[in-house]
């Protein structure tokens, strides 16, 4: 039986130490294939010795019958709430406040944190066990999740380390990330079943189920932010070493938070997060300041249920409503009409916004948007305002559907949709005005033949000017220096800028250019494919459909289009007048497939790296590699990122060669 227990207890202490790795730390040791492995063998012992099983086990947070209702938890140390401050100004206000208070003129360091937006528990641990979970409730009382809370696999059911007190009450923010919010609201779509709004309500959601079979299968984790009560021990005498003490305890404490100095490091702080919010995976809504000294912090006390020495500066609001005044159709540069939304001007996201997308016609039914109704304008970071959602319950009686025109409202051309497509599209072409001027900012753009100054405004004005008609009349512009010089906003200067930057432009690469064409879903990767496989533009012009699937990423879709661009003779045209213009370019050494540098290889690429993975891949397979999915004995390398997980285990397991992004470099540059 001894044997049996230690056997037990071992196989327990692995499973935590790989869980913590995995869910606190996101940086798991071991395949998930081996954790798995020991989960069953853990499961089968305690099977077969029910005697045996303790309620900290790691085979044991999910199990318990559904209940009827939740029951009420006293918070021994109420859930207090927190101050608000909106601008820098109210900042400074609040530490000012407080250098008055402690009679202090020195600066006043502070811990700077993300507010989490997600909700509150208080998690109670006893001689270093888990016992309970609260919600806030009313900051007096709130809701016995226990069950559930013990689903959630970054929750320690018993501490890791040494020197807990014996009655120790963790508080934090239970949250969903972003990609596992978008992972369920895509299952629940698929199920046909109601969606979550955002990821705060996902989480409540999950959290407040009486079957915790329920949590279990949701994506929720934790990250602590203070502690509550604490009996029998001591903590830290500073509020950062004190979420260092959690974190060594087993906790799950975001990396994002920071000692800063004074209020200048606060905002210099609010500034830095504000700009990596949207690339965080996981929503905040502000920032909380908070005293770092735990005596100072006793000194400064408490007012009405919130602490004099911390405070939420929080962002603009991303969510606003309005009114939907009406409803136009752009049309871009392959001729999709795109809704666009009038509103009544609203101040959301930190600007004022009067357009916003409502993406195409599908969306429109989907959201069920009529002209008159009133409306949430979403608008987060830099992205493109949206119409998020309709409020039905203020919709007006004399509310208007939103009709698709039959006709194009710029060249009055026919609108179709083509089958098996979401958009509707002119059938002008280069025929519709609108399709022109954005086909000539395509090929003017950065990543296209980078005409420098030359950007959307330019094209307008050139456009309504009558200087440019086509994407060849940019370079005739060249001779037309004085001309542009007299126009509006120019200058002699600025004419011989633009002119020096279209002649720099001449100057271009293979895959620059045939990416500048625009033809309909070529991107950067794929013409820089074409380039690499065809190697000559008479190449690429001359190659039917199935030659053209024979490169990598191409597919039937994509090759019609390229086919169908090129056989038509104003395409093949204006090629030929850029280069009577005098565009250039390398041509590639276009070579059968077997006798590329690395055909016959297989790469496997992992973790983050500077580039996409599609990009890396196209660059790979440009050169005869294959990419595949997963490491085998038959892979040549694993070109291993930043945080690579599972794959460079198994990649240094089967003893295959790792490339980290500079070998990569070196690899594609020499081959
Ligand atoms: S500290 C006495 N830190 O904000 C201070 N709260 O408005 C107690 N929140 O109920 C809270 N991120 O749900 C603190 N880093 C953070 C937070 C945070 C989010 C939430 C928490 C609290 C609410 C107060």
């Amino acid at each position: 039986m001894k044997d049996i227990e230690q056997q037990l207890e071992k196989l327990r202490e692995q499973l935590r130490y790989h869980n913590h790795r995995y869910y606190v730390l996101d940086d798991p040791e071991i395949p998930d294939a081996e954790y798995d492995r020991l989960f069953h063998e853990l499961q089968a012992l305690e099977a077969a010795h029910p005697e045996l099983l303790t309620p900290d086990s790691p085979t044991q947070r999910v199990g318990a019958t559904p209940l009827s209702e939740f029951g009420e938890i006293r918070h021994a140390i109420p859930m207090l709430s927190l101050g608000n401050v909106f601008s820098d100004g109210e900042m400074l206000a609040f530490d000012k406040r407080i250098r008055d208070r402690l009679k202090s003129d020195a600066e006043i360091e502070f811990v700077a944190e993300p507010k989490l937006d997600g909700l509150a528990i208080s998690l109670r641990y006893e001689h270093g066990f888990f016992t309970r979970a609260a919600t806030r409730g009313d900051g007096e009382t709130g809701e016995d999740v226990t069950q559930n809370v013990r689903t959630i696999e970054a929750i320690p059911l018993r501490l890791m380390g040494q020197g807990w007190p014996q009655v120790l009450e963790v508080r934090g923010e239970i949250y969903m990330p972003k990609a596992g919010f978008n992972a369920l609201n895509d299952r629940l779509r698929n199920e046909g079943v109601k969606t979550f709004v955002n990821p705060r309500n996902a989480a409540a959601g999950s959290l407040r189920v009486l079957d915790s079979r329920i949590t279990a299968q949701r994506p929720l984790t934790i990250f602590c932010y203070a502690v509550g009560l604490v009996e029998g021990g001591e903590m830290p005498d500073t509020h950062h070493a004190i979420l260092q003490q959690l974190a060594a305890w087993g906790f799950r404490v975001c990396p994002e938070i920071r000692v800063v100095q004074g209020a200048q490091g606060c905002l210099d702080y609010y500034r830095n997060i504000g700009t990596k919010r949207d690339s965080l995976p996981y929503d905040i809504d502000g920032v909380v300041y908070k005293v770092n000294s735990i005596a100072l912090q006793q000194e400064l006390g408490f007012v009405s249920r919130a602490p004099r020495w911390a405070t939420a500066h929080k962002f603009p609001a991303q969510e606003e409503t309005t009114v939907l005044e009406d409803v136009e159709f752009q049309v871009g540069r392959t001729g999709a009409l795109t809704p666009v939304a009038r509103l009544k001007p609203v101040f959301v996201g930190g600007v004022t916004v009067s357009n916003a997308t409502l993406h195409n016609m599908d969306e429109i039914e989907r959201k069920d948007v009529h002209i008159g109704d009133t409306v949430i304008v979403r608008r987060a970071g830099d992205v493109i305002p949206e119409v998020a959602r309709v409020i039905l319950e203020r919709r007006p009686p004399d509310a208007r559907q939103i009709a698709m025109p039959t006709h194009c409202p710029v060249c009055g051309s026919e609108v179709q949709r083509p089958e098996g497509e979401a958009v509707f599209r002119c059938t002008g072409g280069l025929y519709c005005p609108a399709q022109v001027k954005e086909a000539i900012k395509h090929f003017a753009s950065r990543k296209a033949m980078n005409i420098d100054g030359l950007g959307d405004k330019l094209v307008e004005q050139f456009f309504e000017q009558g200087l440019i008609r086509h994407v060849d009349d940019l370079y005739r512009l060249i001779e037309k220096k004085e001309q542009i010089a007299a126009l509006e906003r120019m200058g002699d200067k600025s004419a011989a800028n633009l002119v020096n930057a279209l002649e720099k432009s001449k100057s271009s690469t293979l895959e620059r250019f045939i990416f500048a064409l625009g033809i309909r879903e070529v991107g950067e990767a794929t013409a820089k494919a074409l380039a690499r496989h065809f190697g000559t533009m008479e190449a690429l012009q001359a190659a039917n459909e199935e030659t053209l699937k024979l490169v990598p990423d191409v597919g039937p879709v994509v090759a019609a289009n390229i086919a169908r661009f090129f056989s038509e003779a104003h395409n093949r045209d204006t090629i030929q007048h850029l280069r009577d213009l005098g565009v250039h370019w390398q041509n590639y050494e276009a070579k059968p497939a077997e006798a590329l540098p690395l055909a016959g290889k297989t790469y496997v690429i992992t973790g983050t790296l500077s580039r996409s993975r599609d990009d890396i891949k196209a660059d790979l397979e440009a050169l005869g590699a294959k990419v595949a999915g997963s490491v085998s004995k038959k892979t040549t390398a694993l070109i291993a990122g930043e945080s690579a997980g599972s794959k460079l285990d198994k990649a240094q397991s089967l003893g295959v060669e790792v490339l980290d992004e500079a070998a990569l470099s070196v690899l594609l540059s020499h081959s």
